[in-house]
């Protein structure tokens, strides 16, 4: 069945589209795997050193297994969205356990694996097997809301559904063992023609039948997200330096956010971070620092985090959640991206020299 979709793509694919990407050559299910989930939030320029060394490193899904926690996310530090690097070893785990050291071939178990959705279990069984799968990431969505003309925010699931049905449509006239060049050339497309602004329709091989392009609508698909104001939430953390200058870190527990990454302790209020500095240091937090509140905004709430330093002789008690680090030890550990910008910063003073007063009267409140 003739799709001026599949076949306005193919031939741009073969002349345009990338052909040397690490991931292609060879195609092993475990290589296209891994680059998929570092894909899924990063750029390929970026990915590629990660991707190499990552292999090296673990070379074999089992070796991934077999790997300690640390050392995954030691693959991963620098990369960000570590949720991604726990669910590749959960998943890894969970293949040696399960289905004898592979990826399965069978979509649903595949979907069934951490971190994996949909839309990559497509992109790995396009990939790897050359079986017929439709993807729909953001760069798919935002192709085929234009070149169909669809409304909607795609994040919405009934414009999802729309466009997972053309998706699926156009995957159906994809000629067999052209699956893997297929999704790789819409990709392909979305990151080099069609991007989020100023798509370069002139150049374009959908453009004689792009909706958006013959209606001058390009710039208005897709739909943008819906605003919402997000719901604010106040924390306290504590910057602890050593007589050697190394802060204290934590791990974090393996749920909630920045799950399994090392940062600073942390309590919702004041008076609940003077209680763990009793219980692990002794001592007044009125002579800490108060350095500049520092932003971040997760998904569903915006952070605003208080840091107190201050230079303490060491803790009461080891503990194994907790360790002295030094500064050039941190590129090593997973840490959040807001706090290691902070550590790496330099900014730091060392000591507190300004002594101003911790707002105990005051504890912070915390806003669900
Ligand atoms: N993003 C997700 N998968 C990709 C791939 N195979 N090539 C380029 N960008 C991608
Ligand atoms: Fe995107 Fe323009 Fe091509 Fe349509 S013609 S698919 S808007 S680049």
């Amino acid at each position: 069945m003739a799709d001026a979709f599949v076949e306005g793509l193919l031939p741009w694919f073969d002349t345009h589209g990338r052909h040397d990407l690490p991931w292609q050559h060879p195609r092993s299910p475990y290589r296209v795997w891994l680059s998929e989930i570092m894909l899924q939030q990063t750029q390929v320029a970026t990915v590629i050193p990660y991707f190499l060394k990552f292999l090296q490193v673990f070379p074999t899904l089992p070796d991934l297994a077999a790997a300690s926690n640390d050392a995954v996310m030691a693959q991963w530090a620098g990369l960000g969205y570590y949720a991604r690097a726990r669910n590749l070893h959960a998943a890894a785990k969970r293949c040696v356990e399960q289905h004898g050291g592979d990826l399965p071939r069978d979509v649903d178990a595949l979907h069934a694996l951490p971190g994996i959705g949909r839309s990559t279990a497509g992109a790995i069984l396009s990939q790897a097997w050359n079986d017929r799968f439709a993807i729909l990431d953001g760069n798919v969505k935002r192709v085929m809301s234009r070149y169909h003309g669809i409304e909607g925010f795609p994040g919405l699931p009934a414009v999802e559904k729309v466009l997972w049905a053309l998706a699926q449509t156009h995957v159906e006239a994809v000629p067999a063992g052209r699956l893997a060049d297929y999704t790789q050339a819409q990709m392909d497309l979305g990151a080099t023609v069609c991007t989020r602004a100023k798509p370069a329709c002139v150049i374009c091989p959908l453009q004689q039948d792009c909706v958006a392009r013959r209606e001058g609508r390009s710039d208005q698909l897709p739909t943008p997200k819906p605003t919402r104001t997000l719901p604010e939430r106040e924390a306290v953390a504590l910057l602890l330096r050593d007589a050697q200058g190394r802060v204290l870190l934590q791990k974090r527990p393996d749920t909630g956010i920045w799950a399994q990454l090392w940062t600073l302790p942390q309590a919702d209020s004041g008076s609940a971070l003077q209680d763990w500095f009793d219980v692990h240091v002794r001592g007044s937090l009125e002579d800490a620092e108060e350095l500049p509140v520092l932003q971040h905004t997760f998904s569903h709430y915006r952070l605003h985090l208080q840091i107190l330093a201050r230079r303490v002789e060491g803790l009461r008690a080891d503990d194994p959640a907790m360790r002295w680090v030094a500064d050039h030890e941190l590129p090593a550990l997973g840490l959040p991206a807001p706090i290691r910008k902070l550590l790496e910063s330099g900014s730091i003073p060392p000591a507190p020299a300004a002594r101003r007063k911790l707002r105990a009267a005051a504890p912070l409140k915390n806003i669900e």
